[in-house]
Protein backbone atom coordinates (compact mmCIF):
# COMPACT_ATOMS: atom_id res chain seq x y z
CA UNK A 1 0.00 0.00 0.00
CA UNK A 2 1.19 3.34 -1.11
CA UNK A 3 2.24 6.26 1.62
CA UNK A 4 -1.34 7.73 2.86
CA UNK A 5 -1.15 11.49 1.75
CA UNK A 6 -3.09 14.10 4.49
CA UNK A 7 -4.69 17.18 3.24
CA UNK A 8 -4.00 19.89 5.50
CA UNK A 9 -6.39 22.93 5.30
CA UNK A 10 -5.83 26.08 8.06
CA UNK A 11 -4.77 29.60 7.02
CA UNK A 12 -2.74 30.04 9.60
CA UNK A 13 1.27 29.47 7.75
CA UNK A 14 2.54 28.45 11.17
CA UNK A 15 0.08 25.96 11.67
CA UNK A 16 0.66 24.46 8.32
CA UNK A 17 4.13 24.30 8.70
CA UNK A 18 3.95 22.43 12.27
CA UNK A 19 1.74 19.63 11.01
CA UNK A 20 3.07 18.99 8.02
CA UNK A 21 6.42 18.90 9.66
CA UNK A 22 4.70 16.04 12.39
CA UNK A 23 2.82 14.56 9.45
CA UNK A 24 6.49 14.25 7.47
CA UNK A 25 7.74 12.89 10.63
CA UNK A 26 5.83 10.14 11.28
CA UNK A 27 5.96 8.51 7.74
CA UNK A 28 2.81 10.25 5.76
CA UNK A 29 2.43 12.46 2.75
CA UNK A 30 1.24 15.75 2.92
CA UNK A 31 -1.01 18.31 1.11
CA UNK A 32 -1.60 21.95 2.23
CA UNK A 33 -3.92 24.78 1.04
CA UNK A 34 -5.32 28.12 2.97
CA UNK A 35 -8.88 27.87 2.10
CA UNK A 36 -11.89 26.21 1.56
CA UNK A 37 -11.51 26.69 -2.23
CA UNK A 38 -8.23 25.02 -1.96
CA UNK A 39 -9.53 22.37 -0.20
CA UNK A 40 -12.36 21.64 -2.50
CA UNK A 41 -10.30 21.44 -5.22
CA UNK A 42 -8.12 18.82 -3.47
CA UNK A 43 -11.35 17.11 -2.83
CA UNK A 44 -12.98 17.15 -6.37
CA UNK A 45 -9.24 16.02 -8.12
CA UNK A 46 -9.78 12.90 -5.54
CA UNK A 47 -6.59 13.95 -3.46
CA UNK A 48 -5.98 12.41 -0.24
CA UNK A 49 -6.54 9.63 2.13
CA UNK A 50 -7.24 12.15 5.25
CA UNK A 51 -8.50 15.70 5.79
CA UNK A 52 -7.43 17.61 8.78
CA UNK A 53 -9.44 21.07 8.39
CA UNK A 54 -9.44 24.30 10.45
CA UNK A 55 -13.19 25.46 11.32
CA UNK A 56 -12.69 29.50 10.38
CA UNK A 57 -11.60 29.64 7.06
CA UNK A 58 -11.33 32.73 4.75
CA UNK A 59 -13.78 31.87 2.57
CA UNK A 60 -15.95 29.27 4.37
CA UNK A 61 -16.79 27.32 7.30
CA UNK A 62 -14.74 24.00 7.81
CA UNK A 63 -17.69 22.51 9.48
CA UNK A 64 -20.20 23.58 6.79
CA UNK A 65 -17.91 21.75 4.14
CA UNK A 66 -18.02 18.36 5.94
CA UNK A 67 -21.54 17.23 4.81
CA UNK A 68 -19.94 18.64 1.11
CA UNK A 69 -16.88 16.72 1.64
CA UNK A 70 -18.71 13.41 2.47
CA UNK A 71 -21.12 13.24 -0.64
CA UNK A 72 -18.11 13.78 -2.28
CA UNK A 73 -16.14 11.07 -0.97
CA UNK A 74 -18.17 9.03 1.82
CA UNK A 75 -15.10 7.43 2.77
CA UNK A 76 -12.45 10.07 3.82
CA UNK A 77 -12.30 10.49 7.51
CA UNK A 78 -12.40 14.15 8.24
CA UNK A 79 -10.34 15.57 11.39
CA UNK A 80 -11.43 19.05 12.53
CA UNK A 81 -9.01 21.49 14.64
CA UNK A 82 -10.31 24.64 16.18
CA UNK A 83 -9.78 26.97 17.82
CA UNK A 84 -13.50 27.81 18.60
CA UNK A 85 -12.95 25.64 21.51
CA UNK A 86 -16.87 25.82 22.66
CA UNK A 87 -19.03 22.41 23.25
CA UNK A 88 -21.17 23.66 20.13
CA UNK A 89 -17.50 23.26 18.04
CA UNK A 90 -17.25 19.58 19.23
CA UNK A 91 -20.81 18.74 18.89
CA UNK A 92 -21.50 20.17 15.69
CA UNK A 93 -18.24 18.51 14.82
CA UNK A 94 -19.45 14.79 15.73
CA UNK A 95 -22.73 15.61 14.40
CA UNK A 96 -21.42 16.26 10.69
CA UNK A 97 -19.56 13.42 10.75
CA UNK A 98 -16.37 14.34 11.69
CA UNK A 99 -14.10 11.04 12.70
CA UNK A 100 -12.60 13.37 15.23
CA UNK A 101 -12.34 16.75 16.62
CA UNK A 102 -8.91 18.87 18.21
CA UNK A 103 -9.00 22.00 20.03
CA UNK A 104 -6.10 24.19 19.46
CA UNK A 105 -3.83 24.56 20.61
CA UNK A 106 -2.92 20.40 20.80
CA UNK A 107 -0.07 18.16 21.22
CA UNK A 108 1.23 16.95 17.84
CA UNK A 109 1.51 13.40 18.98
CA UNK A 110 -2.46 13.58 19.55
CA UNK A 111 -2.90 14.68 16.00
CA UNK A 112 -0.79 11.79 15.16
CA UNK A 113 -2.59 9.51 16.73
CA UNK A 114 -5.91 10.62 15.65
CA UNK A 115 -4.59 10.34 11.80
CA UNK A 116 -3.08 6.73 12.81
CA UNK A 117 -6.89 5.85 13.82
CA UNK A 118 -8.53 7.52 11.19
CA UNK A 119 -6.27 5.40 8.81
CA UNK A 120 -6.86 2.22 10.18
CA UNK A 121 -10.61 2.78 10.65
CA UNK A 122 -11.36 4.18 6.58
CA UNK A 123 -11.71 0.56 5.45
CA UNK A 124 -14.66 0.04 7.96
CA UNK A 125 -17.96 1.51 7.06
CA UNK A 126 -18.55 5.28 7.91
CA UNK A 127 -21.73 5.78 9.95
CA UNK A 128 -23.85 8.51 8.18
CA UNK A 129 -23.77 11.65 10.52
CA UNK A 130 -26.39 12.38 12.46
CA UNK A 131 -28.89 15.37 11.14
CA UNK A 132 -27.96 18.91 11.71
CA UNK A 133 -30.70 20.70 13.93
CA UNK A 134 -27.94 24.20 14.89
CA UNK A 135 -28.39 27.27 15.69
CA UNK A 136 -29.12 27.21 19.85
CA UNK A 137 -26.96 28.53 21.95
CA UNK A 138 -25.59 25.23 24.27
CA UNK A 139 -25.43 26.11 28.21
CA UNK A 140 -22.21 24.75 28.78
CA UNK A 141 -19.49 27.86 29.24
CA UNK A 142 -15.75 27.61 29.64
CA UNK A 143 -12.83 27.33 27.24
CA UNK A 144 -10.12 26.28 29.50
CA UNK A 145 -7.89 23.59 28.57
CA UNK A 146 -9.90 21.47 31.55
CA UNK A 147 -12.94 21.89 30.05
CA UNK A 148 -11.70 21.08 26.31
CA UNK A 149 -11.84 17.14 27.58
CA UNK A 150 -15.07 17.74 28.77
CA UNK A 151 -16.57 18.84 25.46
CA UNK A 152 -14.29 15.89 23.36
CA UNK A 153 -15.58 12.81 25.19
CA UNK A 154 -19.30 14.62 25.51
CA UNK A 155 -19.08 14.79 21.92
CA UNK A 156 -17.96 11.43 21.54
CA UNK A 157 -20.96 9.72 23.99
CA UNK A 158 -23.89 11.69 22.60
CA UNK A 159 -24.91 10.09 19.55
CA UNK A 160 -24.57 6.51 21.28
CA UNK A 161 -26.52 4.88 24.50
CA UNK A 162 -23.49 4.27 26.28
CA UNK A 163 -23.88 5.34 30.25
CA UNK A 164 -22.17 7.98 31.41
CA UNK A 165 -21.15 8.66 34.96
CA UNK A 166 -20.73 11.96 35.66
CA UNK A 167 -18.36 12.95 38.61
CA UNK A 168 -17.73 16.32 40.32
CA UNK A 169 -17.75 18.44 42.85
CA UNK A 170 -20.91 19.91 43.99
CA UNK A 171 -21.77 22.97 41.21
CA UNK A 172 -19.90 21.79 39.01
CA UNK A 173 -22.30 21.33 36.24
CA UNK A 174 -23.14 17.53 36.71
CA UNK A 175 -26.88 18.02 35.89
CA UNK A 176 -26.06 20.63 33.01
CA UNK A 177 -23.74 18.03 31.28
CA UNK A 178 -26.87 15.14 31.73
CA UNK A 179 -29.24 17.44 30.11
CA UNK A 180 -26.88 18.28 27.75
CA UNK A 181 -26.27 14.43 26.86
CA UNK A 182 -29.92 14.20 26.11
CA UNK A 183 -30.73 17.68 24.28
CA UNK A 184 -28.35 16.63 21.76
CA UNK A 185 -28.02 13.14 21.40
CA UNK A 186 -30.98 11.22 19.60
CA UNK A 187 -32.73 10.85 22.47
CA UNK A 188 -33.55 14.29 22.40
CA UNK A 189 -37.09 14.17 21.21
CA UNK A 190 -38.29 11.47 24.37
CA UNK A 191 -38.54 12.66 28.15
CA UNK A 192 -35.74 13.68 30.23
CA UNK A 193 -36.28 12.19 33.86
CA UNK A 194 -34.15 13.09 37.11
CA UNK A 195 -34.37 11.73 40.26
CA UNK A 196 -32.00 12.55 43.10
CA UNK A 197 -31.10 9.65 45.67
CA UNK A 198 -30.43 12.77 47.90
CA UNK A 199 -33.97 14.38 47.67
CA UNK A 200 -36.22 11.09 48.25
CA UNK A 201 -36.25 9.24 51.47
CA UNK A 202 -34.44 5.85 51.22
CA UNK A 203 -37.76 3.76 51.75
CA UNK A 204 -39.47 5.33 48.64
CA UNK A 205 -36.96 4.69 46.29
CA UNK A 206 -37.48 1.30 44.78
CA UNK A 207 -41.07 2.77 44.22
CA UNK A 208 -40.14 6.29 42.86
CA UNK A 209 -37.77 4.20 40.13
CA UNK A 210 -39.53 1.20 39.33
CA UNK A 211 -43.06 2.12 40.10
CA UNK A 212 -45.67 -0.01 42.37
CA UNK A 213 -49.06 -1.66 41.80
CA UNK A 214 -51.87 -1.13 43.52
CA UNK A 215 -52.16 -2.72 47.05
CA UNK A 216 -48.24 -3.11 46.83
CA UNK A 217 -47.94 -1.97 50.54
CA UNK A 218 -50.11 -0.24 52.89
CA UNK A 219 -51.11 3.18 51.59
CA UNK A 220 -50.49 2.20 47.27
CA UNK A 221 -54.03 2.86 47.04
CA UNK A 222 -53.24 3.03 42.97
CA UNK A 223 -50.83 1.83 40.61
CA UNK A 224 -47.60 4.22 40.40
CA UNK A 225 -45.87 4.71 37.10
CA UNK A 226 -41.78 4.90 38.44
CA UNK A 227 -39.04 6.87 36.88
CA UNK A 228 -37.64 3.63 34.45
CA UNK A 229 -41.08 4.09 33.14
CA UNK A 230 -41.29 7.73 32.38
CA UNK A 231 -38.28 7.85 31.02
CA UNK A 232 -39.01 4.94 28.37
CA UNK A 233 -37.88 6.04 25.30
CA UNK A 234 -35.58 8.78 26.79
CA UNK A 235 -33.16 9.44 29.18
CA UNK A 236 -32.54 8.69 32.67
CA UNK A 237 -30.47 10.66 35.23
CA UNK A 238 -29.79 9.21 38.45
CA UNK A 239 -28.49 11.93 40.67
CA UNK A 240 -26.87 11.70 43.58
CA UNK A 241 -26.31 7.94 43.01
CA UNK A 242 -23.50 7.45 45.88
CA UNK A 243 -26.70 7.96 48.45
CA UNK A 244 -28.72 5.32 46.88
CA UNK A 245 -29.70 2.77 49.59
CA UNK A 246 -28.01 -0.91 49.24
CA UNK A 247 -31.17 -2.74 48.05
CA UNK A 248 -32.37 -0.58 45.47
CA UNK A 249 -28.86 -1.22 44.29
CA UNK A 250 -29.32 -4.24 44.03
CA UNK A 251 -32.62 -4.06 42.13
CA UNK A 252 -30.85 -1.03 39.67
CA UNK A 253 -27.73 -4.08 38.71
CA UNK A 254 -30.62 -6.38 37.93
CA UNK A 255 -32.74 -4.04 35.32
CA UNK A 256 -29.28 -3.00 33.80
CA UNK A 257 -28.04 -6.59 33.22
CA UNK A 258 -31.35 -7.86 32.15
CA UNK A 259 -32.89 -4.68 30.45
CA UNK A 260 -36.21 -5.23 31.99
CA UNK A 261 -37.89 -4.26 35.37
CA UNK A 262 -41.02 -5.13 37.49
CA UNK A 263 -42.92 -2.36 39.47
CA UNK A 264 -43.03 -2.90 43.02
CA UNK A 265 -45.31 -5.83 43.83
CA UNK A 266 -45.71 -6.20 40.08
CA UNK A 267 -45.22 -9.95 38.23
CA UNK A 268 -45.12 -8.47 34.99
CA UNK A 269 -41.70 -7.33 33.02
CA UNK A 270 -41.24 -4.04 31.34
CA UNK A 271 -38.56 -3.59 28.79
CA UNK A 272 -36.28 -0.84 29.83
CA UNK A 273 -35.67 1.73 27.17
CA UNK A 274 -33.64 4.20 28.75
CA UNK A 275 -30.53 5.96 28.60
CA UNK A 276 -28.98 6.05 31.97
CA UNK A 277 -26.67 8.85 33.20
CA UNK A 278 -25.27 8.91 36.86
CA UNK A 279 -23.99 11.87 38.55
CA UNK A 280 -22.15 11.90 42.04
CA UNK A 281 -19.74 14.31 44.02
CA UNK A 282 -18.93 11.61 46.19
CA UNK A 283 -15.85 9.60 45.88
CA UNK A 284 -17.81 5.51 44.81
CA UNK A 285 -14.20 3.92 45.06
CA UNK A 286 -14.18 4.56 48.87
CA UNK A 287 -18.20 3.95 49.66
CA UNK A 288 -17.30 0.58 47.72
CA UNK A 289 -14.43 0.40 50.17
CA UNK A 290 -16.83 0.78 53.19
CA UNK A 291 -19.35 -1.55 51.94
CA UNK A 292 -21.59 1.26 50.96
CA UNK A 293 -21.51 0.93 47.01
CA UNK A 294 -21.88 -2.20 45.27
CA UNK A 295 -18.37 -2.98 43.03
CA UNK A 296 -20.79 -4.23 40.02
CA UNK A 297 -23.00 -1.56 39.78
CA UNK A 298 -20.11 0.70 39.73
CA UNK A 299 -18.41 -1.18 36.52
CA UNK A 300 -22.34 -0.91 35.13
CA UNK A 301 -22.62 2.45 35.49
CA UNK A 302 -19.28 3.70 35.13
CA UNK A 303 -18.73 3.11 31.49
CA UNK A 304 -17.78 6.23 30.18
CA UNK A 305 -16.67 8.78 33.32
CA UNK A 306 -16.82 12.37 33.00
CA UNK A 307 -15.00 14.38 35.40
CA UNK A 308 -15.86 17.92 35.89
CA UNK A 309 -13.04 20.21 37.14
CA UNK A 310 -13.57 21.91 40.20
CA UNK A 311 -13.61 26.03 39.50
CA UNK A 312 -10.56 27.01 40.90
CA UNK A 313 -8.83 24.31 38.61
CA UNK A 314 -10.14 26.58 35.79
CA UNK A 315 -9.87 30.24 37.02
CA UNK A 316 -9.21 31.35 33.57
CA UNK A 317 -13.19 30.81 33.07
CA UNK A 318 -14.43 32.78 35.89
CA UNK A 319 -14.83 35.94 33.77
CA UNK A 320 -16.74 34.66 30.94
CA UNK A 321 -19.00 32.44 33.49
CA UNK A 322 -19.11 35.66 35.65
CA UNK A 323 -20.55 37.92 32.52
CA UNK A 324 -22.28 34.95 31.84
CA UNK A 325 -24.63 35.14 34.65
CA UNK A 326 -24.58 39.03 34.81
CA UNK A 327 -26.22 38.70 31.41
CA UNK A 328 -29.16 36.18 33.01
CA UNK A 329 -29.52 38.09 35.89
CA UNK A 330 -30.45 40.94 33.48
CA UNK A 331 -32.53 39.40 31.64
CA UNK A 332 -34.54 38.05 34.17
CA UNK A 333 -35.50 41.98 34.99
CA UNK A 334 -32.29 42.41 37.51
CA UNK A 335 -30.30 45.56 37.46
CA UNK A 336 -27.45 45.10 34.85
CA UNK A 337 -23.86 45.28 36.33
CA UNK A 338 -20.48 45.14 34.79
CA UNK A 339 -17.17 43.81 36.40
CA UNK A 340 -14.53 46.43 36.24
CA UNK A 341 -10.85 44.75 35.27
CA UNK A 342 -10.43 44.89 39.43
CA UNK A 343 -13.44 42.76 39.94
CA UNK A 344 -12.69 40.24 37.61
CA UNK A 345 -8.75 39.84 39.25
CA UNK A 346 -10.71 39.65 42.38
CA UNK A 347 -12.91 36.62 41.42
CA UNK A 348 -10.52 34.72 39.75
CA UNK A 349 -8.50 34.68 43.00
CA UNK A 350 -10.98 33.15 45.12
CA UNK A 351 -11.50 29.85 45.55
CA UNK A 352 -14.97 28.69 45.03
CA UNK A 353 -15.56 25.69 47.38
CA UNK A 354 -19.60 26.44 45.93
CA UNK A 355 -18.09 26.06 42.26
CA UNK A 356 -20.01 27.57 39.47
CA UNK A 357 -23.09 26.94 41.47
CA UNK A 358 -21.56 29.66 43.96
CA UNK A 359 -20.39 31.97 41.32
CA UNK A 360 -24.11 32.08 39.48
CA UNK A 361 -25.51 32.88 43.02
CA UNK A 362 -23.32 35.80 43.76
CA UNK A 363 -23.68 36.98 40.39
CA UNK A 364 -26.73 37.64 41.29
CA UNK A 365 -26.58 38.79 44.65
CA UNK A 366 -24.20 41.17 43.10
CA UNK A 367 -26.77 41.82 40.28
CA UNK A 368 -29.37 42.41 43.23
CA UNK A 369 -27.69 44.20 45.92
CA UNK A 370 -24.98 46.08 44.25
CA UNK A 371 -25.51 50.21 43.88
CA UNK A 372 -23.14 51.01 41.10
CA UNK A 373 -23.77 49.85 37.61
CA UNK A 374 -19.89 48.97 37.15
CA UNK A 375 -18.44 46.84 40.11
CA UNK A 376 -15.06 46.73 41.54
CA UNK A 377 -12.91 44.23 43.72
CA UNK A 378 -14.05 46.08 46.74
CA UNK A 379 -17.95 45.91 46.00
CA UNK A 380 -17.41 42.28 44.80
CA UNK A 381 -15.89 41.58 47.46
CA UNK A 382 -19.03 42.83 49.90
CA UNK A 383 -21.51 40.89 47.89
CA UNK A 384 -20.06 37.75 47.20
CA UNK A 385 -18.30 36.29 50.06
CA UNK A 386 -22.13 35.56 51.72
CA UNK A 387 -22.54 32.24 51.02
CA UNK A 388 -19.83 28.77 52.48
CA UNK A 389 -18.67 30.35 55.27
CA UNK A 390 -18.17 33.92 54.06
CA UNK A 391 -20.62 35.53 55.93
CA UNK A 392 -17.54 36.35 58.67
CA UNK A 393 -15.74 38.12 56.04
CA UNK A 394 -18.84 39.95 54.51
CA UNK A 395 -19.73 41.12 58.31
CA UNK A 396 -16.64 42.16 59.10
CA UNK A 397 -16.55 44.42 55.78
CA UNK A 398 -19.13 46.57 56.40
CA UNK A 399 -18.53 49.68 57.31
CA UNK A 400 -19.59 51.33 60.37
CA UNK A 401 -22.63 49.01 60.71
CA UNK A 402 -21.50 47.35 64.65
CA UNK A 403 -24.53 45.04 65.42
CA UNK A 404 -24.40 42.82 68.57
CA UNK A 405 -25.75 39.60 68.82
CA UNK A 406 -28.52 40.81 70.47
CA UNK A 407 -30.12 42.93 68.01
CA UNK A 408 -33.34 41.70 67.20
CA UNK A 409 -34.08 40.65 63.38
CA UNK A 410 -36.51 43.80 62.87
CA UNK A 411 -34.01 45.97 63.79
CA UNK A 412 -31.04 44.61 61.91
CA UNK A 413 -33.33 44.68 58.76
CA UNK A 414 -34.49 47.73 58.69
CA UNK A 415 -30.31 48.82 59.99
CA UNK A 416 -29.45 47.00 56.44
CA UNK A 417 -32.23 48.77 54.45
CA UNK A 418 -31.55 52.21 55.17
CA UNK A 419 -27.90 51.91 54.77
CA UNK A 420 -28.19 49.43 51.33
CA UNK A 421 -31.06 50.33 50.12
CA UNK A 422 -32.63 53.84 51.19
CA UNK A 423 -28.99 55.52 50.90
CA UNK A 424 -28.48 55.06 47.53
CA UNK A 425 -29.05 57.54 45.37
CA UNK A 426 -31.01 55.99 42.55
CA UNK A 427 -34.12 54.56 43.59
CA UNK A 428 -34.05 50.34 43.95
CA UNK A 429 -34.78 49.04 40.67
CA UNK A 430 -38.27 47.08 41.02
CA UNK A 431 -38.70 43.78 42.84
CA UNK A 432 -36.98 45.04 46.04
CA UNK A 433 -39.54 42.42 48.55
CA UNK A 434 -38.42 39.56 46.14
CA UNK A 435 -34.57 40.15 46.36
CA UNK A 436 -35.08 40.94 50.40
CA UNK A 437 -36.99 37.56 50.34
CA UNK A 438 -34.20 35.44 48.94
CA UNK A 439 -31.84 37.30 51.06
CA UNK A 440 -33.66 36.68 54.26
CA UNK A 441 -34.71 32.29 52.86
CA UNK A 442 -31.18 31.27 52.08
CA UNK A 443 -29.41 31.83 55.13
CA UNK A 444 -32.55 30.48 56.62
CA UNK A 445 -32.79 27.41 54.32
CA UNK A 446 -29.17 26.76 54.96
CA UNK A 447 -29.32 27.38 59.32
CA UNK A 448 -32.01 24.39 59.23
CA UNK A 449 -30.38 21.79 56.97
CA UNK A 450 -27.38 22.43 58.92
CA UNK A 451 -29.60 21.73 62.11
CA UNK A 452 -30.93 18.84 60.39
CA UNK A 453 -27.42 17.85 58.98
CA UNK A 454 -29.53 17.44 56.04
CA UNK A 455 -32.33 15.77 56.53
CA UNK A 456 -34.94 17.65 54.49
CA UNK A 457 -37.82 16.20 56.63
CA UNK A 458 -36.80 17.44 59.54
CA UNK A 459 -35.93 20.34 58.34
CA UNK A 460 -39.28 20.92 56.97
CA UNK A 461 -40.71 20.26 60.17
CA UNK A 462 -38.35 22.93 61.95
CA UNK A 463 -39.08 25.39 59.79
CA UNK A 464 -43.33 24.35 59.34
CA UNK A 465 -42.95 24.19 55.88
CA UNK A 466 -44.48 20.88 54.04
CA UNK A 467 -41.52 18.93 52.32
CA UNK A 468 -42.05 19.65 48.76
CA UNK A 469 -42.21 23.48 49.65
CA UNK A 470 -39.14 23.23 51.36
CA UNK A 471 -37.52 21.48 47.92
CA UNK A 472 -39.11 24.30 45.79
CA UNK A 473 -37.58 26.65 48.17
CA UNK A 474 -34.05 24.91 48.32
CA UNK A 475 -34.16 24.98 44.02
CA UNK A 476 -36.04 28.44 43.74
CA UNK A 477 -32.92 30.03 46.36
CA UNK A 478 -30.16 27.48 45.01
CA UNK A 479 -29.74 26.29 48.46
CA UNK A 480 -27.80 23.03 47.91
CA UNK A 481 -29.97 20.14 49.61
CA UNK A 482 -26.79 18.46 50.92
CA UNK A 483 -25.28 21.91 52.98
CA UNK A 484 -25.95 20.47 56.53
CA UNK A 485 -24.59 17.26 55.60
CA UNK A 486 -20.89 18.88 55.78
CA UNK A 487 -21.44 21.42 58.33
CA UNK A 488 -22.32 20.61 62.40
CA UNK A 489 -24.28 22.50 64.61
CA UNK A 490 -23.15 24.81 66.94
N1 LIG B 1 -20.00 25.29 32.39
C1 LIG B 1 -21.08 25.94 32.82
N2 LIG B 1 -21.60 26.97 32.12
C2 LIG B 1 -22.68 27.64 32.56
N3 LIG B 1 -23.34 27.35 33.67
C3 LIG B 1 -22.90 26.34 34.42
C4 LIG B 1 -21.75 25.58 34.04
N4 LIG B 1 -21.54 24.64 34.97
C5 LIG B 1 -22.51 24.80 35.89
N5 LIG B 1 -23.34 25.82 35.57
C6 LIG B 1 -24.49 26.29 36.36
O1 LIG B 1 -24.15 26.13 37.72
C7 LIG B 1 -25.23 25.60 38.46
C8 LIG B 1 -24.85 24.28 39.07
O2 LIG B 1 -24.74 23.31 38.06
P1 LIG B 1 -25.32 21.84 38.25
O3 LIG B 1 -26.59 21.85 38.99
O4 LIG B 1 -25.29 21.16 36.93
O5 LIG B 1 -24.15 21.27 39.19
P2 LIG B 1 -24.02 19.86 39.90
O6 LIG B 1 -22.63 19.41 39.65
O7 LIG B 1 -25.13 18.97 39.47
O8 LIG B 1 -24.13 20.25 41.42
P3 LIG B 1 -24.57 19.33 42.69
O9 LIG B 1 -23.47 18.36 42.91
O10 LIG B 1 -24.66 20.31 43.77
O11 LIG B 1 -25.85 18.70 42.32
C9 LIG B 1 -26.38 25.49 37.50
O12 LIG B 1 -27.21 26.61 37.61
C10 LIG B 1 -25.72 25.44 36.14
O13 LIG B 1 -26.55 25.97 35.15
MG1 LIG C 1 -26.67 18.17 40.66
Amino acid sequence: MSVPTILVVDDDAGIRTVVRQALLRAGYAVRTTDSAAGMWKLIEDDVGDILITDVLLPDANGLDMIPLVSAKRPNLPIIVMSAQNTLSTAVRATEQGAFDYLPKPFDLNELIRSVHSAIESSNAAVPPPAPAEQGEQLPMIGRSAAMQEVYRTLARVVPTDLTVMVLGESGTGKELVARALHDLGPRRTGPFVAINMAAIPRELIETELFGHERGAFTGAAMRSTGRFEQAQGGTLFLDEIGDMPMDAQTRLLRVLQSGEFTTVGGTRSLKADVRIVAATHKDLRRLIDSGLFREDLYYRLNVVPIRLPPLRGRREDIPELARHFLDRAASEGLPRKMLDASAIAWLMEQTWPGNVRELENAMRRLAALARDDVVSAAVAELWTMHAEGGSQVSAAKLPDTPLAASTSLEAVIGHWLRHHVAQSDAVPADGLYERLLAEFERPLLETALILTRGNQLKAAKLLGVNRNTLRKMLTDRGVEPTAGRRGSPG
